[in-house]
């Protein structure tokens, strides 16, 4: 669908579903699984390298962080889009206003999440946890792909078409 769809031009209400579908789901569910696994690393492996305390607290920062950002908006400022794209007499301004925070959350979130990576060696993790390690630097990887995406939507369409809703 998404491919196919002009989210230029379709109701701003399709493109939040969209997001909170494609995007927010997988959020939630990979940040979940990726804690999971970074404790499960901290509790088996912290003594002989405590790196792994660090990229579990840091992780569990933007975790925290980012889930409460996407709760802000499957709560707040969605549902405002949705009734102003409705009803033209509904005020978009409320909203308008936390554009920038919400551009400094996903900065925020995109940012940390590759610095968790590279706290998780940039480069060959030891051998012995190796093979355990590298597929939660894969997830993370993913995860930060999918956030590129998400935030593209958000920043370089919704937010534009909420403010010109709004002028
Ligand atoms: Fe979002
Ligand atoms: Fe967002």
């Amino acid at each position: 669908m998404s491919t196919e769809t002009n989210w230029n031009e379709a109701p701003m209400s399709q493109l939040v579903d969209y997001i909170i579908t494609k995007h927010h789901v997988y959020s939630y569910a990979e940040l979940d699984l990726i804690s999971e696994l970074l404790t499960w690393h901290v509790r088996n492996y912290w003594l002989k390298f405590p790196v792994l305390l660090q990229a579990h607290t840091l992780f569990h920062q933007v975790k925290a962080a980012f889930e409460q950002h996407m709760i802000q908006e499957e709560t707040a400022g969605f549902p405002m889009i949705k009734a102003a794209e409705k009803d033209s007499t509904k005020s978009l301004a409320p909203f308008v206003k936390t554009i920038t925070h919400h551009e400094e959350a996903h900065e925020h979130a995109i940012s940390t999440l590759r610095k968790v990576k590279e706290t998780l060696w940039n480069g060959e993790p030891p051998a012995e946890i190796g093979p355990e390690v590298a597929t939660t630097i894969t997830l993370i990887s993913n995860l930060i792909a999918d956030l590129a995406e998400h935030i593209r939507l958000e920043n370089d369409i919704l937010f534009p078409r909420a403010r010109a809703l709004q002028a």
